[in-house]
């Protein structure tokens, strides 16, 4: 396999920094890996497999001499050096919302569509981190079954909000703790007139809201999961909401098949046999995914599969994934071993 130099853009942040452990992890073809941030880090050290990387500003001098970019560090960054890091010949895995919905621009989950992986992408989205789980879990069934509505409410995890967002959950649980008054100047996002603390708090905003009433996050979900499936017609609505949980995002989902007489058990089998899913359903054991255990882990955890009661095609379903990995790294690297692989 061709080795690569690859620059990571927010190595410092809660997903850069993931992507570096699964790059290493994953024994990843590459000659040299460059962190960039912003200049406030420049010189700090990151480890990682027994290698001290040096940080280094973020400029379009960068991207000289590099092939993969990895990209996390917001998209008013994507917006200012993507273009920069493809013109000096590298492919770009972007992390942000900034290319998802250029029709032109790949939006992949591997284990749905990494058919769209075409060797002239220079571009190549990573899709939202609520997204991801829920297309990888619903993949075999859509392709098994026909998939033609999606009911999906979040519970998902600070860490999608960046680490200013887990600093921000630590300090206000040591503020309730301590009796002391609450300072929420994050969530639900760094933009918003008001804030509200997330210790012992659910917050039905994520991202900033739309015209239609809809937040920003629920139409990244309802219009990204068309795009992978490539399906328009497909009825999605979301609602999000950000909890108090550190990593992993939750999701209960309600789905209606195109197939008539499908059954629990039909479902669980297919999806014990879907890459990047893992069946936890077993009520009489108490077995069913949650957060705190995905965490770290590369997976897709299904379980609580239910039967709709009044629709005979319609089934409940509980889907966890860890949102730092399958959610953004492991996905972004995932993508990235794909490009390399194709130019062997
Ligand atoms: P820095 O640590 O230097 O601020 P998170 O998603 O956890 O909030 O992290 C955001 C990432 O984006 C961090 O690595 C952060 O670097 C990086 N970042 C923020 N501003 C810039 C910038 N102007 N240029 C490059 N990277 C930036």
């Amino acid at each position: 396999m061709e080795k690569v130099n690859v620059a990571i853009v927010g190595a410092t942040g809660a997903v850069g920094t993931k992507i570096l452990e699964k790059l290493v992890e994953r024994n990843f073809p590459s000659k040299s890996i460059k962190l960039l941030a912003s200049k406030r880090s420049a010189g700090s050290k990151i480890e990682a497999g027994g290698q001290i990387y040096i940080v280094e500003e973020t400029t379009p001098e960068s991207f000289d001499n590099i092939q993969i970019a990895f990209f996390s560090a917001g998209g008013t960054i994507s917006e200012r050096f993507v273009h920069e890091a493809v013109e000096r010949g590298a492919v770009v895995v972007d992390n942000t919302s900034a290319f998802r919905m250029i029709d032109s621009i790949p939006l992949v989950v591997p284990e749905v569509n990494s058919h769209m992986l075409i060797d002239d992408a220079k571009i190549i989205a990573n899709p939202n981190c609520s997204t991801i789980q829920l297309v990888t879990a619903l993949q075999p069934l859509r392709q098994k079954y026909g998939l033609k509505r999606i009911v999906v409410s979040t519970y998902q995890a600070v860490s999608g909000a960046g680490s200013a967002a887990i600093n921000e959950l630590r300090q206000q649980s040591g503020q309730f703790e301590n009796r002391s008054a609450i300072k929420a100047e994050i969530l639900p996002t760094s933009s918003a007139q008001q804030h509200y603390p997330i210790s012992f708090n659910a917050i039905p905003q994520i991202d900033t809201f739309h015209s239609s009433g809809y937040t920003l996050e629920e139409l990244k979900m309802m219009n990204e999961t068309k795009k992978i499936f490539a399906d328009d017609r497909l009825s999605v609505v979301a609602t999000c909401v950000r909890v108090p949980v550190v990593t992993g995002h939750s999701e209960s989902v309600y789905i209606e098949l195109e197939t008539d007489g499908v059954t629990v058990n039909d479902i669980q089998t297919l999806l014990m046999q879907a890459p990047g899913v893992v069946l936890q359903d077993n009520p009489s054991k108490q077995l069913y995914p949650m957060p705190l255990f995905a965490e770290g882990k590369n997976d897709v955890f299904v379980g609580r599969i239910r039967k709709d009661p009044e629709v005979s095609y319609g089934f409940h379903l509980w889907i966890v994934s860890d949102n730092l990995q399958k959610g953004a790294a492991l996905n972004s690297v995932q993508i990235a071993e794909h490009i390399v692989n194709g130019k062997q």
